[in-house]
């Protein structure tokens, strides 16, 4: 494993680029889910200073609800129903979805009032959704067409781990 990060000073691709294969590193050889979805947490929270950044997962015990997991940022709510708010839509449409302006997304879970804009990416294991990594910031429009490649190509890579 890893022991330190190294966040370059430069634009939001490269730093994509060099932090996408520290993470393949920092779960390497890890085989438990909840340290590394706090390392995978951390490690964005430190690259990119996200206002919230963690993982919503489906709840084993009831599976119409994910039930927070591991974040960096302010406490938030813990479960969300299938198919509300924007985890639950993520996750009933098996999509990504960007939110420009979280107050224009009908039936938006406000954690915060802070949060306004916020992105949300289904992570599959044999097809099925087992999580969500969700991300807000306190900016409107911060996240683009970069954010989906990088973050999907991320989720990717946190599959086997599941
Ligand atoms: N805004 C999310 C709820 C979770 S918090 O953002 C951490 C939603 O609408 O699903």
């Amino acid at each position: 494993m890893a022991e330190s990060l190294n966040i370059v000073a430069g634009n939001k691709e490269e730093n994509y680029i060099c932090l996408i294969p520290q993470i393949e590193a920092l779960i390497d050889g890890e085989e438990n889910l909840y340290a590394n979805l706090s390392n995978v947490a951390a490690a964005l929270k430190m690259a990119f200073d996200f206002f919230w950044v963690g993982f919503y997962l489906v709840d084993n015990d009831d599976e119409n609800q994910l039930v927070l997991g591991p974040f960096q940022g302010p406490i938030a709510c813990t479960r969300i129903q299938y198919g509300k708010g924007v985890c639950g839509t993520a996750w009933q449409e098996q999509k990504t979805i960007s939110v420009p302006n979280v107050d224009a997304f009908p039936g938006h879970i406000a954690c915060s009032s802070d949060a306004k804009s916020e992105i949300v990416v289904p992570i599959f294991k044999n097809n099925k959704v087992v999580a969500v990594l969700d991300i807000d910031s306190n900016q409107l429009n911060d996240f683009d067409k970069l954010d989906e490649i990088y973050l999907i190509s991320l989720t990717k890579c946190l599959e086997k781990i599941f």
